[in-house]
């Protein structure tokens, strides 16, 4: 057995008591509360890199460090950059969690805690693939940069601002993420596509108080009942958004992609029998994997409005509001998603609502308010498959986990991408080690200890694959 496979499995059970550090700092980006937590985090990661022999540091930012680190310079080898993100999604609702959310538990061969798959156990897989190479053979056999932000979650604004500012810094031949799926147990994928994301807050104010239901109900315009009807109104009967002008960028999907999509082995029943719905829905003329990856799509993530508490009170509220979001496709731009949407407001709103930031008031009449703010947003990126690293990944992949990857889309994003594609005129290497059922965002998130240690063998196999390409061969055209 090669050495550093050897070490790797030496270490194998350190490797996870490292995770386990790592996966309790409370690393949550959405809630200001944890900014201690996520300099915590950033140090951390940073210390990893620099017992490695790695030149390293935390840079501040506006909102929370990147940490940044460079393997010592091999001359003549190629540079690759290893993106991650050490931030994870707010934990709740705590009660649906079986363990308490940063108390990682190891469970039936995985391990559970928030950030478990999304993405402390990934991007964790290529340091720990960088230690074998360090301690068995003295150095790495390519030139690595890592570059682990934590905003991912929130929309990447931080390292945006830091890649127009400091590209020739991150100069490399390709950025490698470990950051999504694999198409199913023992179906390894290198991902192609990520869909990009325009996300919204509407807040809708009515009445200057809460009013009695019956004295007003009926009178007023009830900002609830407004809301629930722009909403409904975004998306018709065919599952199509009716935003004007939405779809005319959206690159369509080609006759052989459908077939190579439709010729993985995704069991529709299964599927929805896991989700434990009874049937699936969506865009009308496309299958669940067409749906999920490659057309765009609308989501309400959070509304509220009115009493929540126990029984019933009748009331009026005086606000509602909801937060959502479009997935969008290549070569759908969030900016022109937010002229229509603004367009398609005005439509929807009822008599008696206000669209005021919106600066279209003479369509309603006076009587309530509606509020847009825009979070952030994101296009969609295809990365070729016909490139000498893909190929090296496969080799990669296939030796470690046994069998060659597929190639698949996903409906996720991770806004970056494309920015590193426009800043630094290089693909990514998308290659997911997680499954789809992991639970990202979602409570009891987990990751399977046999696919991070996978991961990790895959990882140490890629720098020997990318660092055999002829120099030429690997440039990107
Ligand atoms: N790891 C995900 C992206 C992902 C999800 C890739 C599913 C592949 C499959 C990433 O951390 C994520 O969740 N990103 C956010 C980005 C958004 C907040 C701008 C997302 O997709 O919701
Ligand atoms: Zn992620």
């Amino acid at each position: 057995m090669p050495a550093i496979d050897q070490y790797l499995q030496s270490h194998a059970s350190r490797f996870e008591d490292e995770l386990w550090e790592f996966l309790r700092i409370p690393s949550v980006s959405a809630d200001p509360a944890h900014r201690e937590d996520m300099h915590r985090a950033a140090e951390w990661m940073a210390d990893q890199l620099r017992r490695m022999g790695f030149t390293a540091e935390t840079i501040p930012t506006a909102g929370h460090p990147l940490v940044y680190g460079e393997s010592p310079k091999l001359p003549g080898a190629r540079t690759f950059l290893v993106y991650g993100h050490y931030d994870v999604q707010p934990p709740e609702p705590l009660e649906k969690w079986t363990t308490p959310p940063f108390e990682p538990s190891r469970r039936e061969g995985h391990v559970y805690a928030r950030g478990a798959v999304d993405d402390k156990g990934q991007v964790f897989t290529h340091l720990k693939s960088v230690e074998a190479w360090i301690t068995v053979e003295g150095r790495l056999p390519v030139n690595l940069k890592f570059l682990i932000e934590g905003e991912e979650e929130v929309g990447s604004r931080s390292l945006e601002q830091f890649l127009s500012e400091q590209a020739e810094r991150l100069a490399c031949d390709c950025v490698i993420i470990s950051d999504g799926s694999q198409f199913a147990p023992g179906v390894p994928a290198i991902n192609y596509g990520l869909r990009g994301i325009a996300y919204y807050e509407l807040r809708v104010t009515g009445p200057n108080r809460d009013l009695h239901s019956g004295s007003y109900g009926g009178a007023v315009t009830n900002p609830a009942n407004a809301l629930a009807k722009i909403l409904a109104g975004l998306i018709d009967e065919q599952g199509r958004i009716t935003i004007p002008g939405f779809y005319d960028e959206v690159v369509p999907l080609t006759v052989r992609e459908r077939q190579e999509m439709a010729a993985l082995p995704f069991e529709e029943a299964k599927f929805l029998e896991e989700l434990g719905v009874a049937g699936a829905v969506g865009e009308a003329g496309f299958t669940s994997l067409e749906r999920r990856w490659a057309r765009p799509t609308f989501d309400v993530s959070g509304l509220w409005g009115g009493y929540q508490g126990e029984g019933a009170k009748t009331v009026l509220p005086a606000s509602a509001g909801a937060k959502f979001s479009f997935r969008l496709v290549p070569n759908q731009e969030p900016e022109k998603v937010t002229t229509g949407l603004k367009w398609r407001l005005a439509e929807l709103c009822p008599a008696g609502v206000e669209l005021d930031l919106i600066r279209l008031a003479e369509l309603c009449p006076a009587g309530v308010e509606l509020d847009l703010i825009c979070h952030h947003g994101a296009p969609g990126v295809l990365v070729p498959l016909d490139s000498p690293y893909v190929e090296a990944a496969a080799r990669a992949i296939a030796y470690a986990f046994g069998r060659r990857p597929v190639f698949t889309r996903e409906g996720g994003s991770i806004p970056i991408v494309t920015t590193f594609r426009q800043r630094l005129g290089v693909d990514s290497l998308l290659l997911g080690w997680g499954q789809e059922d992991d639970n990202a965002h979602s409570p009891d998130e987990k990751f399977s200890l046999a696919d991070f240690q996978r991961g990790i063998k895959a990882s140490a196999r890629l720098w020997e694959e990318l660092s055999t390409l002829s120099l030429e061969s690997g440039k990107p055209g």
